[in-house]
């Protein structure tokens, strides 16, 4: 197991679109050790989320886990480490939801993008099992943001308002007070 180091936006391979795991290669030692260097990144540089092709690996594999609590995104609701090989996304509710939104391949800054609230999301697991779940709110945005790496997006490519783009700290001090509700 081994840190990675996360690829930055204006790296090329950023760009590309991932491609599909081979069924022969799900439950490989290969992508196990895979898996396990990006859970090892994940923690190191302190995400909810990382998709393969941010360590430069084009494959269709993301993984999220959101601790529970409050974290530099608010107060969050737990989701367990969840592994996505070729997921697929429906979209159940397409009415849009914004959040504010962060990469770590675009460290430093915050971006307030619109989704679709609701989706139901289907992947193959490491056991080579398909799988699926439901996901609302920011879960949905976590999922449709780690989803789109695989297709060479980036969050900045759906901020609408170029005014919502803006540095973390300042994230901090201006808007995530405005945006929590008062503690209970
Ligand atoms: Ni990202």
């Amino acid at each position: 197991m081994a840190v990675r180091k996360i690829i930055r936006m204006g790296h090329p391979a950023l760009r590309q679109p991932a491609r599909e795991v081979a069924p022969a290669d799900v439950g490989s030692a290969a992508m196990h050790r895979l898996v396990a260097d990006m859970i090892d990144t994940l923690h190191d540089y302190g995400g909810i989320g990382l998709a393969a092709p941010q360590i430069n690996e084009g494959i269709r594999l993301a993984i999220i886990e959101i601790p529970g609590g409050p974290t530099r995104y608010g107060e969050l609701r737990e989701q367990p480490l969840t592994v996505c090989i070729n997921p697929e996304i429906e979209i159940v509710d397409a009415d849009t939801e914004g959040h504010w939104e962060g990469c770590l391949s675009v460290p430093g800054l915050r971006g307030f993008v619109e989704r679709p609230r609701g989706i139901r999301v289907a992947y193959t697991n490491l056991r080579g099992e398909r799988e699926s779940l439901s996901a609302e709110g920011f879960l949905a945005t976590v999922f449709q943001h780690e989803f789109d790496h695989l297709d060479g997006k980036l969050y900045v490519d759906h901020i609408a308002d170029p005014e919502k783009l803006v540095f973390e700290d300042e994230y901090v001090r201006y808007i995530l007070p405005l945006e929590e509700p008062p503690a209970k």
